[in-house]
């Protein structure tokens, strides 16, 4: 497989880069605005930085590698205020890639899959299957609906990747730090980094995601990988199991570290550094449709919860290194 990865240094992308070398013989490119990664070679993996708003760029970028597949990762994670403001600016970061992307492997004949999020459901259909009625509340779903639509429609090789709360290792970012969002992305390595510390962990719970399911990143790449290179059309859940709620599994994380309850409060009022958008309630997925088509088991959440603790406990959690044998 040549597999192009955009957003290849972000957390989801450098996991899916990182299970391409480590678990596939494939010839990588790890596509990134500004990143470098100069200290991550690897003879099957390239680097290259352009900027999905620069269409003319990003296509020559992708075709110069001649893909077989792309899994498009990368998202303006920035810009949120401004895009609420001008959504023209939400457009030209989220839509526009992939109807470029779409003409580029339409001119090959290679796969698009593109990264989605629980965030497309409001919550009314939960747990929401993979043709679940989708009904986005808030500007991230609603662009990352659009883009889900050209990518079924456009794209004559095109899949949909739907992924929900992501935590594990960040392979390429050492400065990176795993903190609680609105969602339940990095939720258990925050939780399980502020434990090991000794601290309290607070859990939000007011205007945030009450009920998802959290994934493992691996489990997420392995389920994308196979999407990609099984060919396959259509919309897959490619996420954790396992629904539950918020504050149980802060809880279950507690446990599993044998620290009692009273390690975990709940926190009504979203702190001053939330980002404050609306978001679903509930954002459960249902993906026994996905596991089927792709012959895949995820973990447990308890297998997740002990494997983030045992990434985080041991000197190999180091964010940003990208060890493949
Ligand atoms: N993480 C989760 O829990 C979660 C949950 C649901 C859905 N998702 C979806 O998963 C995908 C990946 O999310 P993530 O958490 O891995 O994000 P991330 O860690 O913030 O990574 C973002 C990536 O996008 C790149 N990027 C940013 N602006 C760009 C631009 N203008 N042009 C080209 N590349 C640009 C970044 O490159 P630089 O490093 O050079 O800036 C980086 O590689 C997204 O589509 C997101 O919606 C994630």
């Amino acid at each position: 497989m040549r597999l192009c990865v955009t957003g290849g240094s972000g957390f989801v992308g450098g996991n899916i880069v990182h299970a391409g070398l480590a678990t596939r013989q494939a010839q990588v490119l790890a596509m990134s605005r500004t990143w470098r990664g100069e200290r991550h070679a690897h003879p099957r993996l390239d680097i290259i930085n352009a900027d999905m708003r620069d269409a003319e760029q990003f296509a020559a970028a992708i075709a110069d590698f001649k893909p077989t597949a792309i899994v498009h990762c990368a998202i303006d994670n920035t810009n949120y205020a401004a895009m609420e403001r001008d959504q023209r600016i939400a457009w030209r970061s989220f839509v526009d890639p992939i109807v470029h992307m779409a003409d580029i492997v339409n001119r090959s004949s290679a796969r698009l899959v593109l990264i989605s999020t629980d965030w497309v459901f409001d919550g009314s259909s939960a747990p929401a299957a993979e043709d679940g009625p989708v009904n986005p509340i808030n500007l991230y779903g609603r662009m990352k609906l659009a883009s889900e639509m050209i990518t079924l429609t456009h794209a004559e090789r095109g899949s949909v990747a739907r992924v929900s709360g992501v935590n594990g290792k960040h392979h390429m970012r050492s400065d990176f730090v795993a903190a609680q969002n609105e969602g339940y992305g990095n939720f258990v390595t925050a939780a399980v980094d502020t434990l090991l510390r000794g601290d309290v962990f607070e859990v939000w719970t007011g205007g945030v995601t009450k009920m998802a399911n959290p994934s493992h990143a691996t489990d997420c790449a392995e389920m994308i990988l196979r999407v990609a290179e099984r060919d396959l059309d259509g919309v897959f859940h490619c996420c954790g199991s396992e629904a539950v709620g918020r504050v149980e599994l802060a809880r279950s994380i507690a446990a599993a570290l044998g620290l009692p309850d009273d390690r975990i409060v709940e926190r009504p009022d979203l702190p001053t550094d939330g980002r404050h958008r609306l978001v679903p309630t509930d954002s459960s997925l249902d993906n026994r449709a996905t596991r089927a088509a792709l012959d895949y088991e995820t973990m447990t959440l308890h297998q997740l919860i002990d494997a983030v603790i045992t990434d985080r406990r041991s000197t190999s959690g180091v964010s940003g290194r990208l060890e493949v044998s």
